[in-house]
């Protein structure tokens, strides 16, 4: 079974944390995996290098892996390879690039807004708040869902702010797509089983295996599609009736001339990659500053001196564009440690392409298996120093840190990957993060329901913790 007890009943990316940490090596580990399976953790950042930017034509995703999740991610841009790869991640560029991105500033702003204002009804609708006259604020605080009201908010944003559409997920918890997403990232070990699997069998094989999953997933999958398809037919008639000439993501999309189940694969692997993880982030900067109370009022008290409350840009009829919010040190120091701390993307694979190839200069055989582990790398001492395994902001601040938070190299920050295949919405996800962290942190307080439990990745495709309760409490005037 090689080291698969340890990588299945462990979070993500903690196995490699450890083996990187204590094992001696000059750039490469080798590991096997279930059935002895050959794996290699590349942890120097010239075997990153090459595998990442170099050589990512020679280190691509796996085949088996790709087949068994394309039918729930889509066999968009996340899973082509090659010329076609290129084609339509060129067309995608435009709509995610800075000044585009900067430009949707307000959008992003004023559905956090509306956002953060659900969630305060929620919490004064609640039993247990107590408002008590002449104090500010709601004292007694309920637990809260944050966890997936995030998802809701992010697949809002991305409805609304990339692609001109409105999933109406944060006023309706029984929306079909939100549901149907629920259902493919909720954490199983069935899941993990299949993907294992399918390294070793037939597709066919494995999605007839009479798992209670398999029929979940299958089932998602064709609800998530058909609203894709409905979408792009959408859009199209707006945009022969308004002959508009927008770049948002969708446009992009239909700009790359694929024919129509192309644009719907393209469409659904947008989706996949561009809610959950976002709204991940957020979770993880949420839980963090609950353990850290005084990191927390110190983010608030920032947040409050330079950003407008969501009330008074409601009341001024428009939001206020909050363009600063990118130039406000701790709330991107909070997010970049955030970032690099607990990588919403926990691990990512490849594998040795159609032929053999070397990784520095050790010959691999067709088909090895590469793990990409940004939980690992982001969290070694090596490139972060003594206190790489402390969620520490400040490390962000100070001169000449707010890029790189003291670490010498760019692939000591792994958490969009680098090179040609490396996150395309990071500018988007980047700006999203800081607007939802911001309204959350300016309002409410937040601890931990559970403050003495670990907090801990789950089993799945994105690390976000489980079993984690959010209390939160109004803080007034904001
Ligand atoms: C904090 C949020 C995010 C994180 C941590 C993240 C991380 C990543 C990582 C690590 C990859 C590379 C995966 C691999 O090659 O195996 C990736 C790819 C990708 N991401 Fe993101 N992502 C985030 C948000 C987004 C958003 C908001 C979008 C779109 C709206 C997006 C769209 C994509 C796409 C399309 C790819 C495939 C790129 C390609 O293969 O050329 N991501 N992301």
């Amino acid at each position: 079974m090689g080291q698969w007890k340890r990588l299945f009943n462990e979070p993500p990316g903690v196995p490699m944390t450890d083996w990187m940490q204590t094992i001696p090596n000059d750039g490469i580990i080798r590991y096997l995996d279930i059935f002895n399976s050959e794996a290699i953790l590349p942890t120097s950042e010239a075997a990153l290098a090459e595998v990442l930017t170099m050589k990512s034509e020679e280190f691509v995703k796996p085949r088996a892996i790709a087949k068994a999740v394309k039918s729930f991610f889509g066999a968009g841009l996340t899973f082509l390879e090659g010329r076609e790869h290129k084609i339509q991640r060129k067309a995608l560029m435009p709509a995610f690039s800075f000044r585009r991105i900067k430009d949707l500033y307000p959008s992003f702003w004023s559905k956090s807004c509306e956002f953060v204002d659900i969630i305060t009804a929620e919490v004064l609708a609640d039993p247990e708040t107590v408002n008590v006259a002449g104090k500010s604020g709601a004292l007694s605080s309920p637990v809260v869902d944050i966890s997936s009201w995030l998802s809701r908010a992010t697949l809002d944003i991305l409805g609304v702010v990339g692609l001109g559409h409105s999933f109406g997920a944060m006023s309706n918890a029984k929306s079909s797509l939100l549901m149907a997403y629920s259902k493919i990232f909720m954490p199983s070990a069935q899941t993990q089983i299949l993907i294992a699997l399918n390294l070793f069998f037939p597709r066919w094989v494995v999605r007839n295996i009479p798992f209670k999953r398999n029929r979940e997933l299958y089932d998602a999958a064709a609800v998530i599609r058909e609203t894709c398809r409905a979408i792009i037919k959408e859009k199209r008639a707006v945009m022969e009736e308004t002959k508009s000439t927008d770049v948002d993501i969708l446009s992009a999309i239909q700009s790359s001339g694929a024919d129509d189940d192309g644009l719907v694969e393209q469409l659904v692997s947008i989706l996949a990659a561009g809610h959950e993880t976002p709204a991940t982030a957020v979770f993880w900067a949420v839980c963090l500053l609950a353990q850290h109370p005084e990191m927390q009022s110190r983010l608030r008290a920032d947040i409050r001196t330079h950003l407008p409350s969501p009330k008074i840009s409601q009341d001024a009829g428009a939001p206020t564009p909050p363009t600063q919010i990118d130039r406000i040190p701790y709330l991107q120091a909070v997010c970049n440690e955030t970032l690099r701390f607990c990588p919403p993307f926990p691990l990512g694979w490849r594998e040795v392409a159609g032929h053999r190839t070397t990784l520095l200069s050790q010959p691999l055989p067709k088909g090895t298996r590469v793990m990409v582990v940004p939980w690992a790398v982001n969290r070694d001492p090596a490139r972060w120093g003594p206190d790489a395994g402390v969620f520490n902001p400040d490390r962000w601040m100070g001169p000449g840190r707010a890029g790189s938070g003291g670490a010498s190299s760019n692939f000591a920050f792994m958490t969009f990957f680098h090179g040609p295949r490396g996150c395309v919405g990071e500018n988007f996800a980047r700006a999203e993060m800081a607007c939802l962290l911001a309204v959350l942190v300016g309002r409410f307080e937040m601890e931990l329901e559970h403050p003495e439990r670990e907090l801990a990745a789950k089993r799945g495709l994105t690390s976000r913790p489980m079993g984690v309760g959010v209390r939160m409490r109004l803080v007034d005037g904001w």
